[in-house]
């Protein structure tokens, strides 16, 4: 479903930086629940922004589903973000001066899908996720866990095959991080293929494969 081969990215080339990704070739299979591990600063960031087309590499080359991502223009990139891959990111990344519902349904808006379906599909996302109490809040005042909901209620609406996880309970107690890795078991279960960044080893064993990163590289 996705393959990438010898990518290649570094932030400052003029400061003589070293790359943050150093020839990364990664197969992922429809269905995978891939969690991916490595010490702050080997990559795994950048990596899920490649994969869902933020993050336009140096050299190299993505294929989804056949179709070579790094050769789509801006129209259908955007596209490509909006419909197939579905990014939470690092930090949440919430909209603080609208509320749940309206963070969760913009995606859907820039799909321009109907008013009627958009609030189906938010209500639904809510309800799996289990904020659905919580619609009218603004972010500010949301626990952390209930923001992590939201944001992962964001990506469900969108209804993405696949949904890339940067650290999703980073910042969660244990029981929210319980929660959240059954709802991420349940959306593969579904169908849905994962791929999750986690520094927790109890959280990297839920999925069905594991990969370790190192300075940029990929060990296994
Ligand atoms: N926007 C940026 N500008 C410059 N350097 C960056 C930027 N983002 C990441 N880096 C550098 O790239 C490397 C990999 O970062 P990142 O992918 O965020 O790692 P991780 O998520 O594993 O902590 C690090 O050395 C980091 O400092
Ligand atoms: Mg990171």
């Amino acid at each position: 479903m996705i393959k990438l081969k010898n990518i290649r990215v570094s932030y400052d080339k003029e400061v003589g930086e070293s790359e943050a990704l150093c020839g990364v070739n990664l197969e992922i299979d429809k269905g995978e629940f891939l969690t991916i591990t490595g010490k702050s600063g080997c990559g795994k960031t950048t990596l899920l922004k490649v994969l869902c087309a933020i993050k336009k590499p140096d050299s190299g080359e993505y294929f989804y589903n056949g179709t070579n991502i790094l050769s789509l223009k801006e129209k259908e990139l955007c596209r490509f973000r909006n419909k197939s891959i579905g990014f939470i990111a690092q930090h949440f990344a919430l909209i603080d001066k609208m509320t749940v519902y309206d963070n969760v349904e913009l995606p859907l808006k820039y799909r321009r899908i109907r008013h009627a379906e958009r609030r189906e599909r938010v209500f639904d996302a809510l309800k799996v996720i289990g904020i659905e109490q919580a619609v009218n809040k603004f972010p500010h005042q949301l626990s952390g866990g209930e923001k992590q909901r939201c944001a992962i209620a964001r990506v469900l609406a969108q209804d993405a095959d696949v949904i890339l996880a940067d650290e999703p309970t980073g910042s969660l107690d244990e029981k929210n991080t319980r929660n959240i890795v059954t709802v991420m078991k349940r959306l593969n279960s579904s169908g849905r293929t994962i791929v999750l960044v986690t520094h927790d080893k109890d959280v990297a064993m839920a999925g069905t494969r594991n990969i370790n990163m190192r300075d940029g590289r990929i060990m296994i």
